[in-house]
């Protein structure tokens, strides 16, 4: 596991996907940044997730509610009372350990005895305004998941929608982890994409009001049970990532025994990868019942309810939650990506990142760098093909090095302007997977890198 690891951490910041915070201060733990290229391929990951389930979707809308929310909400969610690790601390070199994560009463750092597993709240807090005592103590979200419930009756409202429906959200959250890594696997200061989609809960959960009724046939017609939904979103969320290029034989679905259950579900998976030190969570898929509008509406004594206006049903919705990290399944696609071989007797590493993913879909270079008619000329279709792909620019290697760097970090084409191209207006067109070349006319490049994208993606 060392091995590959290292190699992953090595290239994420020698290619600029993701740095240590605070470097420069000798760094602040399991704490990150991403680098220019991180960046981008961050946000295609987000980017493809709102593609496919906001915008391609009439049936789910977008969010974007404060980090920052009413202390009630986390009494309501239970966070405040069970969202807690057991901590136990070493007796001798005073190390703290999660209980889970620990077999015995010795410490695997110095042997030494632990202690007796106390409480450790989970959620990060702060003060809100001036005043620092209990009633101004607020949390930074340990999940992005409340801001949706909080905001359900009123997004239903305002946007009319019928069950069933969801809310996708993306966002930062934190939590104050025990223990962190290895590398972005547990952070503090995460992302997160979550869905939460609102079903129809079971018949004995609803009330009719006979008043409203409009049509009595529509209930059959929406009757997909809480249950089918959950299934459906399970395989659809693990198809998502196998699209992305995640290999089968590296992705799978774990149902969650009762005893594993977080406090708000009654039943959940986790879509698991297989990371060089085993199987582990990258997104989870949770059936939450109607359990946090249900405590959202007791906390609040506001009504929470949803009416059907063609069948007169009244009930608090069930939720599905397809819950996803953003820094696991980045990871998951770097170390899925990544590939040596040789290549006439020297190693070449190579990040087969589906195109969809790649941060730069074209690097354009001079074959020379010191010929000032390539230069301007491969300039100049750098600036053509920037209006329509995310392309850079490279001058500051031999033409070996270019393509070395592009490979590693996943750029699916490279374009080299040399001595033919100031004739004959064609640049040579190579393709990292294959490394093979051909030639294409200026005229149309920007049409074949579309197409050939557009085959991948
Ligand atoms: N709303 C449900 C929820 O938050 P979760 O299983 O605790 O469920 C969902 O988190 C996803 O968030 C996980 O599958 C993982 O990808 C990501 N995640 C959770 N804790 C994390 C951490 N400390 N560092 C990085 N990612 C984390």
């Amino acid at each position: 596991m060392k091995a590959i690891m290292e190699k992953i951490i090595s290239l994420a910041k020698r290619r600029g996907f993701v740095f240590p915070n605070s470097e420069i201060y000798g760094g602040l733990e399991a704490s990150y940044d991403f680098g220019p290229m991180g960046v981008e391929l961050a946000r295609n990951i987000k980017n493809l997730w709102w593609q496919e389930y906001v915008l391609s979707r009439p049936d789910i809308v977008g969010l974007d509610s404060a980090i920052f929310m009413s202390s009630q909400v986390w009494e309501a969610s239970g966070h405040t009372q069970e969202f807690f690790d057991k901590l136990l601390e070493c007796q001798k070199c005073h190390q703290r350990f999660p209980q889970e994560r620990i077999k015995g009463n010795i410490c695997p750092n110095c042997g030494g005895f632990l202690s007796k597993p106390q409480k450790f709240q989970l959620m990060l807090e702060t003060f809100w305004g001036p005043v620092k005592d209990s009633a101004h103590i607020v949390y930074m979200r340990p999940e992005t998941a409340q801001g949706i419930f909080i905001n359900f009756k009123i997004v239903q409202e305002v946007m009319r929608l019928k069950i069933p429906f969801g809310i996708a959200q993306i966002g930062k959250a934190f939590r104050n982890e025990i223990t962190v890594g290895p590398f972005i696997f547990r952070k503090r200061e995460f992302e997160q994409m979550e869905i939460e989609y609102f079903v129809t809960p079971p018949k004995d959960k609803i009330k009719t009001q006979k008043s409203k009724i409009k049509n009595k046939n529509q209930r059959v017609k929406n009757n997909k049970t809480p249950e089918s939904w959950y299934e459906y979103w399970k395989k659809e969320r693990l198809n998502w990532y196998l699209k992305y290029g995640i290999k089968k034989e590296n992705i799978r679905l774990r149902e969650h025994k009762k005893s594993e259950l977080a406090h708000y579900a009654t039943a959940s998976a986790d879509i698991e990868y297989h990371f060089p030190w085993g199987w582990s969570e990258i997104e989870g898929i949770a059936n939450r019942e109607d359990f946090d509008l249900r405590q959202h509406q007791k906390q609040s004594k506001k009504d929470l309810t949803y009416t059907d206006d063609k069948t007169g049903e009244k009930y608090l919705p069930y939720v599905i939650e397809p819950s996803a990290g953003l820094e696991r399944p980045f990871l998951a696609f770097l170390l899925d990506a990544y590939e040596e071989e040789e290549v006439r007797g020297e190693k070449r590493v190579v990040l087969r990142l589906h195109p969809a993913l790649s941060p730069v879909k074209a690097a354009v270079f001079p074959l020379k760098r010191n010929e000032p008619k390539l230069v301007k000329k491969a300039k100049e279709i750098f600036r053509q093909l920037r209006e329509h792909l995310p392309v850079i620019y490279d001058d500051t290697g031999s033409i070996g090095r270019l393509y070395r760097r592009q490979d590693e970090v996943g750029t699916p084409f490279c374009v080299t302007v040399d001595f033919k191209t100031l004739e004959k207006d064609d640049v040579t067109v190579r393709w990292r997977d294959t490394m093979e070349q051909e030639r294409v006319a200026v005229a149309k490049l920007v049409e074949y890198l579309k197409k050939q994208l557009w085959k991948t993606c």
